[in-house]
């Protein structure tokens, strides 16, 4: 029952806010230094200042940012700060307010200022409490000297307004609050990319196919996937059994082809008769490599066994009990008890390596594998660049690096993603690249991972599990491929591979952020696995580590929407 006196102050409550709002900003929420923090970590704020010289025609345009052109926008909300803030004492730790542009004081009341979304800082998992993190700020002018205060004047104000919202809080609006045309294509690339096609019916038919056997090679104790659980730790999937696309193989596209059909859709595919002109082919022999650079220093990386940072049991490193990361680090792991294993480095000269990976591939040197892995072709062999020419049909984006591989030919790089849009062009010798797509990562267990690093000994030419490192790799899958843990990584059996193999001359084009494990394969003539590859910042981005975060069009390219 409702009594007499909460009438009287349901009453009391309404006059009271009546007469403390005028009819402008009766609806836009208030926002304190302290919310604008909070808020910040989802979406973009957009402010006026409320304050004694509060201006009604800026007031009256942020109602319509808020009631029209971004009222169905998650990414973005309006509001009033409260009261006039002392800016230079501004943030709850005394910070001032900065703005990206200058901070015009004397405009205040004709601003509006746009605080970005917090963007998650995903690679460090240390020192993230010592400094507060506080968000961009662009303070616009809304009625700079070229636009009149008019009404007439006022669509052209919110056009600009809406506008600079866009580029600052990634949004796609018009005034109206319709999606633009450059935000229909965005969402139509999104809704199109690429599945490998084994992916998208994976619930029925294939339950049948599916079957492990255990590691030991008990085949006795081979099970299908619809009979339940394994009872050992470690299965091994059959692969010829697990169903898998194939790579596509096209000629050379044009570049409007090559953007529609795969760079936008996210989707690898290998090229035929690119690399056609290459002076490469016939020119880079090992005796040409030594003459020119023989007696250039190079840091090369060397396994035991060929693998190149796989995943492993920390227990198996010295002083794994002694060594310890910071708990706080530590607390931040997902998989604590497993480390990346980075291969030892060594310096040598050129030469000395081209003797090395020949006698590594003719069997004359056992137990260790020896790898040059992505390394600048200008800062290494810069006059090697004329011999290879950059790629026409990709000339939309960015390069970021140039990169020469070259190793003994027997070498598996395990599985990891880049970040970079990639185009793997083969020299000499074949590789073998398995790919997972970047939809699911859920199923590839992303994250952060300890790393470790092999140590070699020269004179006893022994490799030693005895360098654990301070830092974590954020690009490789916990779930060994070749002997995947389906108790501890179930969702892997759901994860579907595409299969691309290239031989001499050929390139494959990796998207960014696709899982890959490479095993390269020498020509065996040549007693040599020879690669160069183009990495460049990619089309379709992601946040990373971060299993459930999904793939954006980089708004560096926004202009090819
Ligand atoms: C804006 O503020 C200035 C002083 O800061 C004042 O002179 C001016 O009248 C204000 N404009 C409006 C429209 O209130
Ligand atoms: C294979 O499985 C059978 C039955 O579970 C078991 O008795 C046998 O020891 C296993 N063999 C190996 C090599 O593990
Ligand atoms: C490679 O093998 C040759 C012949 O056995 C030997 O002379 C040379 O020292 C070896 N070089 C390296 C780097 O292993
Ligand atoms: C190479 O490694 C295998 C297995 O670890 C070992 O049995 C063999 O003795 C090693 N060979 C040499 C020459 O070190
Ligand atoms: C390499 O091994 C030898 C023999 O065990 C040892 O004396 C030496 O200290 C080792 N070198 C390094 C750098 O660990
Ligand atoms: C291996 O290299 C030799 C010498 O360059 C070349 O003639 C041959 O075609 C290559 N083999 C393959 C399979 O590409």
């Amino acid at each position: 029952m409702t009594s007499v006196s909460d009438y009287l102050f349901w009453i009391i409550l309404f006059f009271s806010l009546l007469f403390s709002l005028n009819y402008v900003d009766a609806t836009l929420p208030t926002f304190y230094p302290k919310t604008i923090l909070s808020a910040t970590e989802s979406s973009c704020v957009v402010l006026v200042f409320s304050g004694k010289t509060a201006d009604e025609k800026v007031f009256g345009l942020l109602q319509s940012l808020a009631d029209v052109s971004f009222k169905d926008e998650p990414a973005v909300v309006v509001g009033k700060l409260a009261l006039e803030r002392d800016l230079s004492n501004f943030w709850p730790d005394s910070q001032p307010l900065k703005v990206q542009n200058e901070l015009k004081r004397d405009i205040l009341n004709q601003s509006i200022f746009v605080f970005g979304r917090l963007i998650k800082d995903r690679s460090c998992l240390l020192n993230h409490k010592k400094q507060m993190k506080l968000p961009t700020v662009f303070q616009y002018d809304v009625f700079p000297k070229a636009v009149q205060r008019s009404v007439s004047k006022m669509s052209e104000a919110t056009r600009s307004i809406v506008n600079e919202i866009n580029e600052r809080c990634v949004t796609f609006r018009t005034t109206d609050g319709s999606i633009n045309f450059k935000g229909l294509h965005r969402k139509e690339i999104l809704e199109n990319l690429f599945h490998i096609s084994a992916d998208s019916h994976e619930s029925s038919a294939d339950k049948d196919i599916h079957s492990y056997s255990f590691a030991d090679g008990n085949e006795s104790k081979c099970y299908s996937k619809t009979k339940g659980h394994c009872d050992s730790n470690i299965c091994q999937i059959k692969e010829f059994e697990r169903p898998h696309d194939e790579c596509e193989r096209i000629r050379v596209p044009s570049p409007a082809h090559f953007f529609h059909e795969y760079l936008s859709l996210s989707k690898p595919v290998i090229i035929t008769g690119a690399t056609d002109k290459w002076l490469a082919f016939g020119k880079w022999t090992k005796n040409f490599l030594k003459e020119k650079y023989g007696k250039t220093r190079v840091h090369i990386k060397a396994t035991p066994d060929g693998e190149y940072e796989g995943v492993q049991d920390r227990s198996l490193w010295d002083r794994h009990k002694r060594f310890r990361i910071p708990k706080e680090v530590e607390e931040q792991l997902p998989y604590p008890d497993l480390v990346v294993e980075r291969p030892a480095s060594l310096d040598m000269l050129f030469s000395e390596f081209l003797d090395l990976i020949e006698n590594i591939s003719r069997g004359n040197v056992v137990n260790m594998s020896a790898y040059l892995e992505y390394s600048s072709i200008n800062d290494y062999f810069p006059e090697l660049k004329s011999d290879i020419k950059e790629l026409e049909f990709i000339n939309m984006i960015e390069l970021a690096s140039l990169n020469i591989w070259l190793s003994d030919g027997n070498t598996l790089g395990k599985l990891h993603f880049d970040p970079f849009d990639n185009l793997l062009c083969q020299i000499s010798g074949e590789k073998h690249v398995t790919l997972f797509n970047p939809h699911n990562n859920e199923r590839l267990y992303e994250g952060h991972m300890q790393e470790t690093q092999f140590s070699y000994n020269k004179s006893t030419r022994s490799f030693h599990r005895n360098r654990l490192l301070d830092s974590t790799s954020m690009v490789m899958s916990p779930v060994d491929l070749k002997r995947p843990n389906l108790k501890r990584f179930p969702l892997f059996a759901d994860a579907r591979p595409m299969k691309c193999s290239i031989k001499a001359g050929e390139i494959l084009f990796m998207p960014a952020f696709w899982w890959h494990e490479v095993q390269s394969r020498p020509n065996v003539s040549e007693h040599r696995n020879l690669a160069v590859n183009f990495w460049y910042k990619p089309f379709l981005t992601k946040e990373f580590p971060c299993p459930e975060c999904r793939l954006d069009v980089n708004p560096k390219y926004y202009h090819l929407l």
